[in-house]
Parts: C-alpha cells; structure tokens; sequence
C-alpha cells in the first residue's frame, strides 16, 4: 500500500507536559505531536489519566460514546473510559485522550512508584496492559483508524505484539503499522511469570521468542521484537544500544537482530516553550540582543535558593532525575571536591530516597555553597536554564537529554559527558579555534569531571570569550521540524 500524504497517527504514551511530567518523554509527547501536526498529518494522543491531573484546569471532559469500554486482563473484565481534552499552550490543536479508570490511575497521583515507599506499584504490569488494550478498543469506537500507532517505551510495549496477534484478523486492523520509541532503556520493569497470564497473549509468546527475558516477562521486549520499526532519540544512543551490551543489558539480543530497523533521531525542544526571548516563566527576558539581562535571572535565581548574589562567581545549575544513570553516583563522589571549587552549585530533581537524603544532608554542611529543592518544578527549571551560568549533565548514559539544549538557548553553557545526545548535541569548546559549544568529558571519573569544570570556571573569568560561547549556544537551532520529518519518512517507509 502506498503512503497516503497525510497520515493519521495515534501517539501513544505515559505522560505528556503540562498534564504530567516525570522526564523528557513528556516534553517531546507534547512537541513532537504539534509539529507532525503542522507539517499536515493527524495526530492524536493517548495516555492515562492519573490522579494528579487536573481535569478542570486542563478541560478534560467525557464522550459518551467512550463511555464504560471493557477489555480483559487475564480472566477479569475491566471497565474504563476514554476523555478527551487537548494539547496545552500549543499553536496547533492536537486531540489528547485520556484513560480513565480509578482503580488503576485515578486514584494515584504517582505515575509509576509509590512516593511514599519509592517503590514501582505492584500492579504496573496490569496498569500497562489496560492502556495497551484500550488503543485498540478506543480504535474500534472511533471508528477512526491510524496508519501509524507510535508506541513510547515500555508502557506502550504490548501495542505491537496485541496487533500482531489478539487483533491480527480484524479486518479494521489490517493496515496499521508501529512504530516504538525508546526513550530510555535504563528504567524498565520485568514482571513474574505470572504477569503472562494476564496479557492474554498466545502462550507461545511465553519464551524468550516473545516477552520472556531470562524468566521475566518485558513489555520492553515485546515492542522492541514485534514493532514495525524502532527509533531512538539520538544518533549516538542508537549505536551505543545495538552495538554494547552495557547499554542495553538483556535487550541487547533484539536490539542487535534488528538492528536494521533501528533509527535514532535526536529529539529537538519546543522553541515555544524554551527561548529566553519569550519565556513568561522567568524574571527577565533576554536574547542574542540583549544578553546582559540575563544577570537579572542570576540574581533572582541565587535569591531564590538563599545564595549570595555574585556576579563573579559562576552558578553552576543541575535539573536531573535522581539515579546512577544521570551520573549522581559520579557527583555524589564528587561532592567534596565540587564544595572546593569557586562557583554555587544549585540543583533540581528527585529520584532515588539515597540523593535525596544526601542532598539533604549536604544543604546543611554546605549552606553558603550549595543549595537545592527536591521535588519537580517547572517554574524553577525554567529558573534554572536562565539564571545559572553552566548546566551539569554528567551522565553515565544519556538517551538524548533535552537540558543540555534548553541551556544552550539559554545562553548556560553545558558541561556534560560524551555519551548519547549529549555528544550528539554538546561539542567541546576549544580554546585555539574557539570552536565547540560546551564543556565534555570522556571518562567517567571524578577527575575528568572536576577538571572540565575547573576549566568552565576559567574560561568564565574571560568575559570576552564567554559571551562568544553564550551567543554560539544562543543561536542555536533545536527546532522540531528535522527530527518531526524524520519520523514521517520512517512512518512512510513502514507503510510501504
Ligand atoms: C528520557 C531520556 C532522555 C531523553 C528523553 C526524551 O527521559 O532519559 O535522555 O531526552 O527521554 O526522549
């Protein structure tokens, strides 16, 4: 079947800014969709509607003919509804659709662990099976087919194993493809034995042929093997996951077979949202132009975090989920020699209840150096982005990152490791040429960190050569269109 020119695609995911956000997938389940939109096709998003979104703020209301759906999980009927509202703060009007149903999203207001305990919701295998299965069901009401369904890591998993088999002879079914997204391999639940039952998948897909890795069942691994076509968010993630175990753990198996199929895509960054010319959120406005206003942010920024305001001293700000992987093993190793160098040091996030108390302990020892706020805050990232000199992204692996490019705009020069996006995006600023845009180490190591930093620090002291670095940075182009193209291509070529 030939490719229509417009294409009709069902974006499917786990959370979607402003509604819900625990990292970068909510970001581009928002920016990506716009712009697939407004180069011409029909986009429609679906993702659950927990319990801490909030439905009038965001207009979410009922359709009748969404009502009360059922499905199964294993041998129990569940009852659920579709909503509907719409993308926020976009120029394009893009559908969102919400599942709804109490028992397993509604009344949370986590997404995926329990904040008191830390710990993943026991039931997440029969949370993500309700949202696989209601694709389909939302699907047959509507009456509205996808070419494209658009599967985002694992919690859309099973959406491509279900459409090859449970709904492989509907004859509504027969021309949609997949496509999966991984955002990030890094976190991802394996479920007992016992979750297979509930799938309601043909038995034989209980092996390692299916979603059996070792002898945990991995919707991961269902999408990786049975959808259409794979992306990734980066060029350099893409090789580092088919090409080194120690990326991609047990799913290295797959991701080498179809490695063919695999294409990374570095994400880009609403420019609607993130540009320091337009950015409603922070104190003061700034650009290319008038670049001095952004002490103003500094200021506001070290007031904010009961720091004392030195235009001398550089701020060097971190937002991050907490966990190893984003390299908090590393600065937490770090720490005391980060205490010893001349600049503040300001970060944002939660994760792991280890940081946490950490950095909490760290706030009292060094109160006249560091500071930080534990918890997600939208506002204060934006904060952030403007009002640090330098962002640190000292990732052990990195699928894309999204800050390192929200603080190149910024005109807050990144300090990261070479791993994935960040090498992708963020190329080491060399003195002689002046080339490059950031601050990059290789080896995962205190010392290569500490060094690289000392010589953000230097450099910063040159105020010459860092507001060159601060415009380069400023100018560049992290639009959606490129990468929005590329995933249309893919879709194309799926379809055939
Ligand atoms: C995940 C990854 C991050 C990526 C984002 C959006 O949060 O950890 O690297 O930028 O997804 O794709």
């Amino acid at each position: 079947m030939a490719a229509p020119k417009q294409l009709k695609i069902l974006f499917v995911t786990s959370e979607v800014v402003p509604f819900v956000k625990t990292g970068g997938l909510a970001d581009v389940s928002s920016a990506l969709p716009q712009k697939l939109q407004a180069l011409g096709h029909h986009v429609r998003i679906l993702m659950p509607k927990y319990g801490a979104i909030d439905e009038r703020k965001y207009k979410i209301h009922e359709v009748v003919r969404l009502k009360d759906l059922s499905t199964e999980i294993g041998k129990n009927e569940v009852i659920f509804s579709i909503r509907s509202s719409f993308l926020v703060g976009a120029r394009e009007r893009v559908q969102l659709y919400l599942l709804d149903n109490k028992h397993y999203f509604g009344i949370r207001r986590s997404l995926y662990s329990d904040p008191i305990t830390g710990k993943d919701f026991p039931d997440n295998d029969e949370r993500f099976i309700l949202l696989a299965k209601s694709v389909f069901e939302l699907i047959k009401k509507l009456g509205w087919v996808p070419d494209i369904i658009h599967c985002n890591d694992w919690q859309g998993g099973l959406i491509p194993v279900y459409l090859k088999t449970l709904y492989k002879d509907d004859p509504l079914f027969q021309n949609v493809k997949t496509i999966f997204t991984i955002h990030n391999l890094a976190y991802h639940p394996e479920f007992p034995k016992s979750t297979f039952a509930k799938t309601g998948l043909p038995e034989n897909l209980n092996s390692p042929k299916g979603l059996l890795n070792g002898n945990k069942i991995s919707f991961l691994r269902s999408g990786l093997l049975f959808a259409d076509a794979i992306t990734t968010v980066s060029e350099t993630y893409a090789k580092e996951i088919s090409k080194k175990k120690e990326y991609s753990g047990n799913v290295f198996d797959v991701l080498k077979k179809r490695k063919d199929s695999l294409y990374g895509i570095t994400n880009g960054i609403d420019t609607r949202v993130w540009n320091p010319e337009t950015d409603k959120i922070i104190p003061k406005k700034y650009s290319v132009k008038n670049i001095a206003n952004k002490v103003e942010n500094k200021k506001a920024l070290c007031e904010k975090f009961g720091l004392k305001f030195d235009e001398e001293k550089p701020v060097i700000g971190m937002i991050s989920r907490m966990y190893d992987e984003k390299g908090f093993d590393l600065v937490q190793k770090s720490f005391k020699e980060m205490m010893k160098l001349d600049a503040y040091f300001i970060l944002l996030g939660t994760g792991d209840k280890k940081y946490h108390r950490f950095f909490e302990t760290a706030l009292m020892k060094y109160p006249e150096q560091f500071s930080c706020y534990i918890g997600f805050d939208d506002s204060l990232a934006h904060l952030i982005e403007a009002g640090a000199d330098m962002l640190l992204m000292p990732s052990k692996k990195e699928p894309c990152g999204l800050n390192q490019m929200y603080s190149l705009v910024y005109g807050t020069i990144p300090i990261v490791r070479e791993t994935g996006g960040l090498a992708d995006t963020v190329k080491k600023f060399d003195e002689k040429t002046g080339a490059g845009n950031g601050f990059v180490f290789k080896k995962y190591e205190t010392k290569d960190m500490i060094r690289e930093i000392q010589r953000a620090i230097k450099i910063f002291k040159d105020k010459k050569t860092w507001q060159k670095l601060m415009k380069t940075g400023m100018k560049s182009n992290f639009d959606w269109v490129k990468p929005a193209k590329k995933y249309i291509e893919i879709y194309k070529k799926v379809i055939g």
